[in-house]
């Protein structure tokens, strides 16, 4: 991870060209023109690596910054942001409302909630993000796979313009059934089939004469309802992640994010990282891509926009297709009667923006036990194992007025790099996806992830639930953090128990 070195990235959006230049000038943190000189210098050294493991960092324990909450029960990604302002809290409740909503197929006789479909997955945010935690697969002989979709692409024709920065193959959406599997329809329309996921087991010699097991998913899509799939379809299995944090996520500077990236692996330690660009749909204009198992969208709002139309066939100012994810070879689709708003789309501007206002500030809650000695040795294994080299542990976020006033100038933990890493051939989904290779993953956010039990009621990980424990999830790392799993491996059980119960506290 180069820090002080010029990052330079050519950038084609279909004809124009645009350059960006992250001059590497003088000083800490050169690049954070919203700070002052001397809030550089300071801010450097709060984000600074730390190298004492004996006693917990000032303002660890609030990982949220000012937003955290002190709420550990099933409730406890819920919360608004603690220092919301009272203004604010009315816009929460509201924007919540719309998360919940349960959407209809059109016409029907409630207009302010129609336009579900045809073709859907789930009829609200909340029924795949279940208590704003992670969803899971879908289990056996259960209908319907909410809080799970899986995502279909081909190669892509002779001619198709490139995709800036790609690193792989090109690839559209299927023909037939469009960029991602929809399990469920309207009446009067076939579902386009149902994942059918089965496990295999492998098994994992420890130090210390443990042994671990990895579940291998297998996935194969049952009850086609268009015909048969294009031969050379590719599938990208997705759980639903949970939902803190990502305004915070959102305001992190680019050029924080940027400075670790080392696309070459220049400094050699066998982690490179690579952002994946996108376009901002709502400005046309090039935009680092942060939100989803590959980073593709660059916004919480452009993440909410793509939801509505591809998992709820949900047109919207920023996304206006009111038919979803329906292909031309999809005619009853196509010519389903749309719904409609007073703005002219099914979910108008006002509604877009409250539920992104929500899922902007759901609060972080605090960590626990952060000054348990074996908390603390669970930590100075994740720096000294090289898991911060990808779960990049502090940033201070944005300060100037774009940002919402809660979410502006935070001091945050979230352990995540926000880039993309090549995970090995274990967890590769063979499925590129915008600049992400088949390989990539970005690297998650890990806070809150101690509390996925008591949220979820489960303890399943990674980006489609294959992993049933933490240490099945860290089991599963190759590629790029091969190295580190290895230690894992290697540690005595001691240590194994301690990193765990550090992430435990997360
Ligand atoms: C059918 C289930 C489903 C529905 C409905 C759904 N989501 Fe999601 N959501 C997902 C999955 C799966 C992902 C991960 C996508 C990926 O990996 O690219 C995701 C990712 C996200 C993310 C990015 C989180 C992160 O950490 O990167 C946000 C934000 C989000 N959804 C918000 C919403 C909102 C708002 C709605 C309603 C408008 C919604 N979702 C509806 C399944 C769903
Ligand atoms: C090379 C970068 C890299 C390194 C090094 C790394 N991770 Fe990860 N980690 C990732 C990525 C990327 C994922 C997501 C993989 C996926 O979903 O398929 C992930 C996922 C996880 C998850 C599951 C998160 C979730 O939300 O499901 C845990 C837990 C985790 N890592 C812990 C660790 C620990 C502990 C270490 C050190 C022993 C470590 N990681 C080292 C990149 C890395």
């Amino acid at each position: 991870m180069t820090s002080a070195r010029l990052i330079a990235l050519s950038f084609g959006v279909s004809t124009a060209m645009t350059l960006f230049a992250y001059a590497a000038s003088e000083g800490p943190l050169a690049h954070r023109a919203d700070l002052s000189e001397a809030d550089r210098a300071r801010i450097a050294g709060v984000t600074a690596s730390t190298g004492d493991f004996t006693k917990a960092e000032p303002f660890e324990v609030n990982q949220g910054g000012a937003t955290t909450v002190e709420r550990f029960d099933r409730d406890a990604f819920s919360q608004f942001s603690a220092n919301l302002p009272f203004e604010g809290r009315s816009d929460f409740a509201v924007g919540n409302g719309v998360f919940r909503k349960l959407w209809t197929p059109a016409p029907s006789s409630t207009t302010a909630s129609d336009g579900l479909g045809p073709l859907f997955n789930s009829r609200g945010c909340q029924n795949c993000h279940l208590k704003d935690g992670r969803g899971q697969p879908p289990r056996d002989g259960a209908a319907g796979a909410e809080s799970f979709v899986l995502g279909l692409s081909v190669p892509a024709p002779e001619g198709e313009p490139e995709f800036p920065q790609t690193v792989s193959e090109l690839v559209v959406p299927e023909p037939t059934y469009g960029s991602q599997l929809q399990d469920l329809a309207a009446a009067g329309h076939a579902a386009e089939g149902r994942v059918v996921v089965t496990y295999g087991e492998r098994a994992v010699q420890l130090s210390g004469g443990e042994t671990a097991s990895l579940r291998v998913p297998r996935y194969e899509i049952a009850e086609l309802g268009y015909g048969p799939l294009h031969p050379d379809t590719m599938i990208s299995p997705r759980v639903a992640p949970q939902m803190i944090g990502l305004g915070l996520l959102e305001f992190v500077h680019e050029g924080d994010i940027l400075a670790l990236a080392d696309p070459d692996d220049e400094d050699g330690d066998g982690i490179s990282g690579r952002p994946n660009w996108n376009v901002d749909v709502s400005t046309g204009e090039p935009a680092l891509g942060r939100f989803g198992s590959k980073a593709i969208q660059p916004t919480v709002r452009q993440q909410a926009a793509f939801a509505f139309v591809t998992d709820m066939g949900l047109g919207n100012p920023d996304v206006p297709e009111p038919h979803g994810d329906c292909t031309e070879a999809q005619t009853s689709c196509i010519d389903a009667p749309v719904g409609q708003d007073y703005d002219g789309h099914e979910v108008p501007e006002e509604l877009l923006a409250l539920v992104t206002f929500y899922s902007r500030h759901l609060a972080v809650p605090a960590r626990r036990d952060v000054e348990d000695p074996e908390v603390l040795r669970g930590k100075e294994l994740f720096y000294q194992t090289g898991c911060v080299g990808c779960h990049h542990p502090k940033y201070v976020t944005r300060d100037d007025d774009e940002v919402p006033v809660a979410l502006r100038r935070q001091l945050i933990w979230p352990y995540t790099d926000m880039l993309l890493h090549d995970m090995g051939d274990g967890l590769a989904d063979r499925r590129p996806q915008g600049a992400a290779s088949g390989r990539e993953w970005r690297t998650p956010p890990l806070w809150g992830i101690g509390l996925t039990q008591a949220v979820s009621g489960h303890t399943l990980f990674l980006h489609d639930g294959r992993a049933r424990s933490l240490l099945e999830a860290v089991l599963w790392h190759g590629g790029e953090a091969e190295a580190t799993r290895d230690s894992v491996a290697a540690m005595t059980p001691d240590n194994r128990a301690a990193l765990i119960r550090f992430l435990e506290s997360l």
